[in-house]
């Protein structure tokens, strides 16, 4: 399976471009980098691959198929910000089993504790609720994950371990996985291949 985005053009106001004929394909169980400096519009283009953005010209697909709203998005979105992601007033179970029920093999892949599902999201630090928002995401429906500076904010050791858990699932489920960084070293690291922006955007 391939996930396409072919022409794509985006600015956030008229005659402002951001992103002008960006071309990216990325298919099932392959790891691909995307890097690109602070501004050039990595998170942009992660919102129009995973729906979050519409207003945009240019195709994204599946197989050829764009992608219908209104129905669990085959692409998930992982953003930098965690705690943006889920509700505060919500207990982590039930962030977590909001859309489906995610597994107990889910749950322990990602190292993710028993007692942490009772507590309020501001009750877990930013890496803790970082492993939540993925466990939720890798669920059956998914065969894209987008990866927008999702390590960014935590320490060292716990992005090694965020990152051997998602690419021992993916391999297993084989989703493919746009890694966005401005962290060479990390993307050098997860990625069988790396596109730097720059490159393919005329904007
Ligand atoms: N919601 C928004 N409204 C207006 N401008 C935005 C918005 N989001 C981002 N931008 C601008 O678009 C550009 C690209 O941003 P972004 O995609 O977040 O870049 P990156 O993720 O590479 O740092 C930046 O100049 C940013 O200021
Ligand atoms: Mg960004």
């Amino acid at each position: 399976m391939y996930l396409k985005a072919e022409n794509i053009s985006f600015g956030y106001k008229k005659d402002n471009w951001i992103l002008r004929n960006v071309n990216i394909s990325l298919g099932s169980g392959e790891v691909l980098g995307l890097i690109g400096d602070s501004g050039s519009g990595k998170s942009t283009l992660c919102k129009i691959l995973s729906g979050y953005e519409t207003n945009y010209n240019g195709t994204v697909s599946l197989d050829g198929k764009k992608i219908p709203s209104g129905i669990y998005n085959p692409v998930q979105l992982i953003f930098q910000h965690p705690e943006k992601a889920v509700n505060p007033k919500w207990k982590m179970k039930d962030i977590l089993n909001e859309g489906h029920i995610v597994s107990q093999e889910l749950l322990e892949s990602f190292g993710i504790k028993e007692n942490w599902l009772n507590r309020w999201p501001n009750e877990l630090s930013g890496g803790e609720l970082q492993r939540f928002a993925l466990a939720r995401a890798l669920g059956p429906g998914t065969k894209f994950l987008i990866a927008d500076e999702i390590t960014t904010m935590v320490d060292a050791i716990t992005q090694a371990q965020i990152w051997e858990s998602i690419l021992n699932i993916v391999e297993e489920l084989n989703i493919g996985v746009l890694v966005v960084s401005h962290d060479k070293n990390l993307i050098n690291k997860l990625c069988h291949d790396v596109l730097h922006l720059s490159d393919i955007n005329t904007g």
